[in-house]
């Protein structure tokens, strides 16, 4: 008797795993070819960063002392002092030079037509971190600035520190 109930019951547990498993399967299937989880369907899109890179973007940001300090959590910065980043021209149309700029500062880019009092000093050191944050403050504050990806600035030399 009980080790049939046994049985069953196990029987139970493999028909509600297959259940559970084709049904997920199902539901993302016609999305992805490869694996089905909700953060890889987003990375397949090439215009929109993953969920993984833009919590990692926002946690620098968001850094005290980093881009939050001057551009504020509004991503507004200070009239004349610290740019706008909302509808920035330089960060939508220059993507690389915005990530070349979070690693070796702004003096280094240069070519800006509004000149400000300060330049910006480097601020993150690997390429991973300044993609991450440039990949959040294109698809922040009402950004919709599409992403630049590692790849695209693996020719970007990280000055010494
Ligand atoms: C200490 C203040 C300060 C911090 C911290 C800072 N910035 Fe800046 N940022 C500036 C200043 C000043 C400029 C303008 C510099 C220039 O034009 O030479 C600037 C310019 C920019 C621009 C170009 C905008 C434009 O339209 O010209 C981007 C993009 C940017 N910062 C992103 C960031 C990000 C991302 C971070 C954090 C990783 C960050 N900044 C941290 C002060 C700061």
């Amino acid at each position: 008797m009980k080790t049939r109930n046994f049985i069953a019951f196990a029987m139970a547990g493999f028909f509600g795993l297959a259940m559970i498993t084709s049904c997920g399967g199902g539901k993302t299937g016609d999305q992805s070819t490869t694996d089905s989880t909700a953060v890889k369907d987003q990375a397949a899109d090439p215009n929109v960063p993953s969920a993984e890179q833009m919590a990692m973007g926002k946690a620098i940001y968001e850094t005290p002392g980093k881009c939050i300090t001057c551009h504020m959590a509004n991503g507004q910065g200070v009239a004349s002092v610290f740019p706008n980043l909302v509808g920035s021209q330089f960060l939508l149309n220059s993507k690389v030079l915005a990530v070349t700029q979070v690693l070796n500062g702004s003096a280094k880019v240069g070519n800006k037509t509004i000149k400000y009092p300060a330049p910006m000093l480097p601020q993150v050191g690997s390429a991973d971190s300044a993609v991450a944050v440039i990949n959040y403050v294109l698809n922040s504050f009402g950004n919709k600035g599409g992403m630049v990806t590692v790849d695209e600035v693996k020719d970007v030399v990280i000055d010494p520190r």
